[in-house]
């Protein structure tokens, strides 16, 4: 980070009021690159424009990428936080050695993120629950169609103004016959070949009027994740006893930033059970007809929470609890945004 050098843009963008996510980048980005001879070359941050790839290169060819999702918001106090950075930075490096891409100094790309977003920090929205989402990414690079590992790599991190992207309530279409990850594949890694996969089963998941897919695991249909969500179910369980449940992390699901706050904030409190178990379609049913579930949510950067209203499984439509402002994820994202924006004091925030 300390040897980084910034070549600052001369025609800066205007910054459009409302925009789809993912749409509308910064004016700059950062740009590392890696090759097997001399290891990481100079950290670059220049104004932000397209990248030259060689046609055979292997993140084209055989999805040698994978990619991170964090945000910085403005405080009520105006500062600029990340919420638990070094979390994303850790999966990150998880996933690279998965992909067979380099390993990186995580507090060191920090420094660079850190640097990218000072020289671009009035794109940080002033008002409201939106903010900057950032996109760091790493590619393989080798220009052969050898399955191999590449002997050279491009990292470089993006960014964009977001808000929170689902407002409403979300419906979910399950069917077994589509699986986003299975044991020892890629699923518990952020790896672009995990979700180009999944756009087909999405399309599915619309044509019965579902925003998202629930994602099905095993002949007892286990639920795994939501979307690009982790799910949770809160509700009293087969013994009586109130409890927090996510699916655990058996290789099969992301481990989520949020899913992992979630259980440190429900922990602290300390009010019902918090377990990491395995959660079938059959047991969510039992509880529906029971009236034990109290409600299901997803958790993801992008949403931080979302109540989940509905699901269509095997030709039905479950018609889940509603939310109010008593339900528990009401409370988590009252209690998320308010670290995130300052209001509550907390050792999750990174100051930029
Ligand atoms: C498949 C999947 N599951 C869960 C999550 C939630 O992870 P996080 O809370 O770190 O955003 C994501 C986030 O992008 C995801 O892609």
């Amino acid at each position: 980070a300390a040897d980084l050098v910034v070549q600052l843009s001369t025609s800066l963008k205007t910054k459009p009021d409302v925009v789809d996510f993912g749409t509308v980048f910064t004016d700059h980005m950062l740009t590392v690159e890696w090759n097997a001879n001399d290891g990481w070359q100079t950290p670059l941050i220049r104004p932000f424009g397209d990248l030259s790839l060689h046609p055979a290169c292997s993140a084209l060819h055989y999805a040698v990428e994978l990619f991170e999702g964090l945000k910085v918001y403005r405080g009520d106090d105006k500062r600029l936080r990340l919420f638990r950075p070094l979390l994303n930075m850790e999966r990150m490096s998880k996933s690279a050695e998965r992909a067979c891409l380099p390993a990186f100094d995580q507090s060191e790309l920090l420094g660079c993120i850190k640097r990218l977003i000072e020289i671009d920090q009035d794109w940080v929205p002033h008002l409201g629950p939106a903010c900057l989402y950032i996109r760091p990414t790493l590619i393989g690079t080798e220009p052969s169609l050898g399955v191999k590992k590449p002997n050279r790599a491009l990292l470089y991190v993006i960014m964009c103004q977001a808000g929170s992207y689902f407002n409403t309530e979300l419906s979910l279409w399950a069917d077994p016959k589509y699986t986003r990850a299975w044991k020892g594949g890629t699923g518990d890694c952020k790896m672009g070949g995990n979700y180009g996969g999944t756009l087909f089963a999405q399309l599915e998941a619309g044509s019965y009027g579902c925003q998202q897919v629930l994602w099905l695991y095993g002949e007892d249909h286990q639920i795994t994740e939501g979307g690009t969500m982790n799910i949770f179910l809160h509700w009293i369980n087969e013994d009586g006893d109130e409890e927090l449940a996510t699916p655990p992390l058996d290789g099969t699901i992301l481990p989520g930033v949020t899913r992992q706050s979630i259980l440190d904030l429900a922990r602290k409190w300390d009010e019902f059970k918090v377990l990491e178990r395995y959660l079938t379609m059959g047991q969510l049913c039992s509880a529906l007809k029971q009236q034990r579930l109290k409600e299901m949510f997803g958790s993801g950067t992008a949403c931080r929470v979302c109540h989940i209203g509905s699901i269509v499984y095997e030709e039905k439509n479950l018609q889940l609890p509603n939310q109010d402002k008593h339900s528990l994820s009401s409370r988590i994202a009252t209690e998320l945004t308010d670290i995130q924006h300052g209001r509550s004091p907390s050792d999750w925030t990174y100051l930029v």
